[in-house]
C-alpha cells in the first residue's frame, strides 16, 4: 500500500493551536487565509506561491461551506492542515507509480455474492471494550499507512487474545519487511501491505515501540533493521499466520470482526482529505473513488457505517477516525499497484464497499506475547 498521508505542519498544530482550529459549523466566508495560517500554526507560503495557496484554500473553503449548506448531505466537510496545498502535492502522497489500465481480467465479470451476516450484533464497536483498542498514531511523511494499521490490529488482538495492553513498534515492519514482488509499493515509507507485515512478524516477531522507535516520521528514510542478535530489538510478541477474507464480501469480514478482532483494510482515501465528521459517502465507482492506495484498520459497524481507524493523528476526521457508508457496490481500480497489488499482477480488479473497504482485508491469527 503506497499510502495517503496526511502530514501536520508542525507539532504546533498539537500542542496549542489545535485549540484555534475552527470546526465546520464556525466556518464562514469571512474565515481569512491569514487565520487558516495561524490556526494550523503554519507558516505563511513564500511571496511567489502565496497568492496561488490563498486560492486554493479559498475554493476548498467555499466547496465547505457549499458542501455543508446542503442539508441531505450525511458528512461535514472541514479545512484542515492540506486545506492549501496543491492537488499535485495531496496526489504526491499516494507516490507516482500508475499501472497501465488496459484490458479487463476475467475477474471484473464475477459478481460477489453478498449473503446476510450470521450470529453478529446490529452494532459492533471494539473501542467500547476496556483495553483493546489502543490511542490514534501519526505516520507523519512516510508512506507507512500499512505498517500502523498492521500495527494497530496486532496490538487489539494481543489484547484480546492475552489481556496484555501493549503497543508495538510500527518502525519495526517499516525498517525490517521486505517486499520483493513490489506490493502495493517498493517497501519501508515507499508502501507495502498488511499481509506482508503479518508473515514478517509470523517469522520474526514484531518489537516493541520503546527498543525500537519511530524514525521514518520525516518520510526521508526506512529506518534500519537492526539484524545481529546483539542489537535487534527483542520481538514481544508473534502471531502464528493471518487470515487473507474474501474479497469483496461483507459478511465474513464483520463476522470475523466480531469473532476475532480489529481487521486490517484497504481503501481508496484519496476523496477523504476534507473529510471531517459524519457518515462519509463521498467516494464515487470510478477514478479516485476506486483508487485503493491506503490501509486502514476496521474497528466496529452500525447499520449504516463501517468505523474506520485512520493513522493521521487524532486531530483528523471523528478523532483519528472515519465513518464509511455500508454499501456493497463495486468499482473498478485501474491502478492497483497504489494498493496491494503487486508488480506483475492485473491491471484492473474489482473492488466493493464505500471506497473500496471491502476489497482487501486481513487479520493476524495466534497473536501473542513472544517469550
Ligand atoms: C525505502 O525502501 C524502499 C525499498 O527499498 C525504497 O524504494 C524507498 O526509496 C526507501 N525510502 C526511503 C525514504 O529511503
Ligand atoms: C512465537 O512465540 C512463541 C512463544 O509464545 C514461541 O514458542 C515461538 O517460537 C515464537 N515463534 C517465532 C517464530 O518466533
Amino acid at each position: 500500500m503506497r499510502c495517503l498521508l496526511a502530514l501536520l505542519a508542525a507539532a504546533a498544530a498539537l500542542i496549542g493551536a489545535d485549540a484555534a482550529r475552527p470546526t465546520w459549523d464556525q466556518l464562514s466566508a469571512s474565515y481569512s487565509y491569514e487565520q487558516f495560517l495561524a490556526d494550523f500554526g503554519k507558516s505563511s507560503p513564500a511571496s511567489g506561491e502565496y497568492e496561488a495557496r490563498r486560492s486554493l484554500f479559498q475554493e476548498r473553503l467555499a466547496a465547505a461551506l457549499q458542501h455543508n449548506a446542503n442539508p441531505s448531505s450525511t458528512w461535514k466537510r472541514g479545512v484542515n492542515h492540506m486545506s492549501d496545498w496543491t492537488e499535485s502535492e495531496r496526489k504526491a502522497l499516494r507516490g507516482g507509480l500508475r499501472s497501465q489500465a488496459a484490458m479487463r481480467t476475467s475477474m471484473l465479470r464475477r459478481q460477489p455474492r453478498q449473503r446476510p451476516a450470521e450470529g453478529i450484533p446490529a452494532s459492533f464497536d471494539w473501542r467500547s471494550k476496556r483495553g483493546v483498542v489502543t490511542p490514534v498514531k501519526d505516520q507523519g511523511h512516510c508512506g507507512s499507512c500499512w505498517a500502523f494499521a498492521s500495527t494497530a490490529v496486532l496490538e487489539s488482538h494481543l489484547a484480546i487474545q492475552t489481556g496484555v495492553y501493549a503497543e508495538l513498534s510500527p518502525q519495526n515492519l517499516v525498517s525490517c519487511v521486505p517486499n520483493p514482488n513490489n506490493c502495493g509499493g517498493y517497501g519501508g515509507c515507499a508502501g507495502s501491505t498488511a499481509e506482508l507485515a503479518f508473515a514478517y512478524v509470523k517469522e520474526h516477531g514484531i518489537a516493541s515501540p520503546y527498543s525500537f522507535p519511530y524514525v521514518s516520521w520525516p518520510g526521508d528514510s526506512n529506518g534500519t533493521c537492526a539484524v545481529t542478535p546483539a542489537s535487534r530489538a527483542k520481538p514481544v510478541a508473534n502471531v502464528s499466520g493471518h487470515v487473507t477474507l474474501p474479497a469483496n464480501e461483507e459478511a465474513p469480514l464483520l463476522e470475523a470482526l466480531v469473532n476475532h478482532g480489529p481487521i486490517a483494510v484497504s481503501v481508496a482515501a484519496m476523496p477523504w482529505s476534507d473529510y471531517e465528521s459524519g457518515v462519509f459517502d463521498g467516494c464515487g465507482l470510478e477514478g479516485e473513488g476506486t483508487d485503493v492506495d491506503h490501509v486502514v484498520v476496521l474497528v466496529g459497524y452500525d447499520e449504516e457505517s463501517l468505523i474506520i481507524r485512520n493513522s493521521w493523528t487524532p486531530l483528523w476526521g471523528e478523532s483519528g477516525y472515519i465513518r464509511l457508508k455500508r454499501t456493497t457496490s463495486c468499482g473498478i481500480d485501474r491502478t492497483p499497484q497504489d494498493g496491494n497489488g503487486c508488480a506483475g499482477g492485473p491491471n484492473d480488479i474489482k473492488v466493493c464497499g464505500m471506497c473500496g473497504v471491502l476489497s482487501d482485508t486481513a487479520y493476524p491469527v495466534g497473536t501473542k506475547l513472544a517469550r
